[in-house]
């Protein structure tokens, strides 16, 4: 029976994740406390107990920091001495050297992680603060020969509790700055950051726009081009995702891309289309080198039952617009999977997107076939910041795994991904319960009965009762139990049940 790591957990995520934390600067045994709970938060507990090295709070009489923790103003403070004491009991590991680097169309990168085509990656200064917190590199908010009017305000979110949001939508279109301050941004970025690797993100309103924009960005420096078929929300028709919807035209526009450069070409597929399949092999067959997927997903949300407007309010209406964030991964793990597995595909680099937060999100992707991988959302939410818990939680899994390089994992989940008719139907998996864990909440037993197969029985002492002949071994239970005390247990052949 072991709770430490829920209450780890529990109470790291209680942190407000302050910016330039007074926590920290208080504590006068100078653990890193803002740093060490935020790796917590980004499922990097290895890298938290890392960091906290031999430090501990046990000669701290005036808990410096919980007098000025932020979230004390309306709430009680986060209980520091606690977090750092259960990370005490974690094993001290130190990882193993392991490369990072990967290669993307030839382009040598220092490690997978880009900054995704968007507003976090759209001027000078922003792009050079990412580089020297360790992005590898950038691509760069969409550029084009024309300069969008935009709409206030342009965000919407999916709230879940605490957590600001697990999915956000948004209506903005490409970048506000005009052509000239653009190519001049990447021409300043080559000069001081010759080793990052600049994606020029473009979108054009027809071939000549096209391929005159991608010798402009070959010309002042970008190594390789993105081009946008996926931008949902543009106005005026026949851009973004209306061109990534006709294989036709995505090969149009990338055989006019190729005509003006000789860099490496990526085609940025949209999520709005059954299958991503005839447009990434039309443009592959057109000569695009590799695969960006996926941008964002048509939505509609919030609809205020006032006044009946959805968000963002602009002026009482909205548009439909695109979906990103956590929200958003299995269905971009789904496309990528199915693009990675296609033989006629075979050997095209992906970078994949799509609700990218911590390492495990990043390593999800690259399993299933990413040999880079590209964030926006959670960089708006969290700031550049998150790259630390990204790289160190990717070496810390890669060195207990022991892969050497990230070549040494990309594409091994595709192989367990099969069609449904192959899964073996033949047996029940029964959970097990471990009633000492137990907490009697009764969670189990709700689940099962409202939403299951009534298998669930609660003894007196509020513990869980399993009637055999009524589970079908789904794991609703398992998964809904909030102190992890139900696991899969025996499997039993459906055929020795009767
Ligand atoms: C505010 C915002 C602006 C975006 N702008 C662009 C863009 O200019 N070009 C583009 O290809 N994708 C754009 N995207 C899509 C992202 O690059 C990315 O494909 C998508 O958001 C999924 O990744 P995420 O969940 O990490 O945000 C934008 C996304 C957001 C949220």
């Amino acid at each position: 029976m072991n709770y430490d790591n829920i209450i780890l957990k529990t109470e790291s995520s209680r942190c407000l994740l302050c910016s330039d934390a007074p926590c920290t600067k208080a504590c006068k045994n100078g653990i890193p406390v803002d740093k060490i709970i935020r790796s917590v938060n980004f499922d990097n507990v290895n890298g938290a107990r890392f960091m906290l090295d031999n430090k501990s709070c046990s000669d701290c009489i005036n808990g410096d920091c919980t007098s000025v923790c932020s979230r004390g103003s309306f709430d009680s403070p986060v209980d520091v001495e606690k977090i750092v004491s259960l990370l005490s009991n974690f094993d001290y590991v130190k990882p193993k050297e392991v490369d990072l680097s990967v290669d993307l169309c030839g382009v040598k990168c220092e490690n997978p992680f880009f900054l995704s085509s968007s507003v976090v990656g759209s001027n000078y200064e922003m792009v050079a603060k990412a580089f020297d917190m360790g992005w590898a590199g950038v691509a760069f908010i969409t550029i084009g020969m024309f300069v969008p009017n935009e709409v206030s305000p342009r965000f919407g979110q999916l709230e879940k509790e605490d957590t600001s949001f697990i999915g956000f939508k948004n209506i903005e279109q490409i970048s506000t700055h005009t052509l000239e301050e653009n190519l001049n941004f990447f021409r300043e970025l080559k000069k001081n950051y010759p080793q990052k690797v600049i994606i020029a993100s473009i979108m054009g309103r027809n071939q000549e726009e096209w391929t005159k924009l991608v010798s402009l960005c070959e010309e002042y420096g970008s190594d390789i081009i993105e081009c946008n078929f996926s931008c949902p929300q543009m106005v005026g028709e026949g851009l973004g995702s209306d061109v990534g919807i006709n294989p036709e035209l995505v090969a149009e526009y990338v055989r006019a891309v190729k005509n003006g450069t000789k860099l490496p070409v990526l085609a940025k597929m949209t999520p709005n289309i059954t299958s991503m399949l005839p447009p990434a092999i039309a443009s592959v067959e057109a000569g695009a080198d590799g695969l960006a997927a996926i941008n964002t997903i048509k939505s509609i949300m919030n609809v205020d039952l006032n006044s009946f407007a959805s968000a963002p309010d602009v002026k009482g209406y909205s548009a439909v617009g695109g979906y990103s964030g956590k929200a958003v991964k299995p269905i971009a793990l789904r496309f990528i999977n199915e693009m990675a597995s296609c033989e006629k595909l075979e050997n095209i680099p992906i970078s994949g997107m799509g609700g990218i937060e911590t390492w495990r999100d990043a390593a999800e992707f690259i399993s299933l076939g990413c040999s880079t991988v590209q964030v926006t959302t959670s960089v708006m939410q969290y700031g550049y910041r998150i790259i630390e818990d990204l790289t160190d939680g990717l070496k810390r899994y890669m060195s207990d795994m022991g892969f050497n390089s990230v070549y040494d994992f990309i594409g091994k989940a595709n192989k367990k991904i099969k069609p449904a008719d192959d899964l073996d139907r033949n047996y029940i998996c029964f959970p097990e319960f471990d009633r000492e864990k137990c907490v009697g909440c009764g969670r189990c037993f709700v689940s099962c009965y409202d939403g299951g197969h009534q298998a669930i029985k609660i003894n007196d002492d509020r513990k869980p009762i399993l009637y055999a002949k009524k589970c079908v071994g789904s794991h609703l239970c398992k998964i809904i139990c909030p102190v992890g005390a139900i696991s899969a247990g025996k499997k039993i052949n459906k055929s020795n049940l009767i």
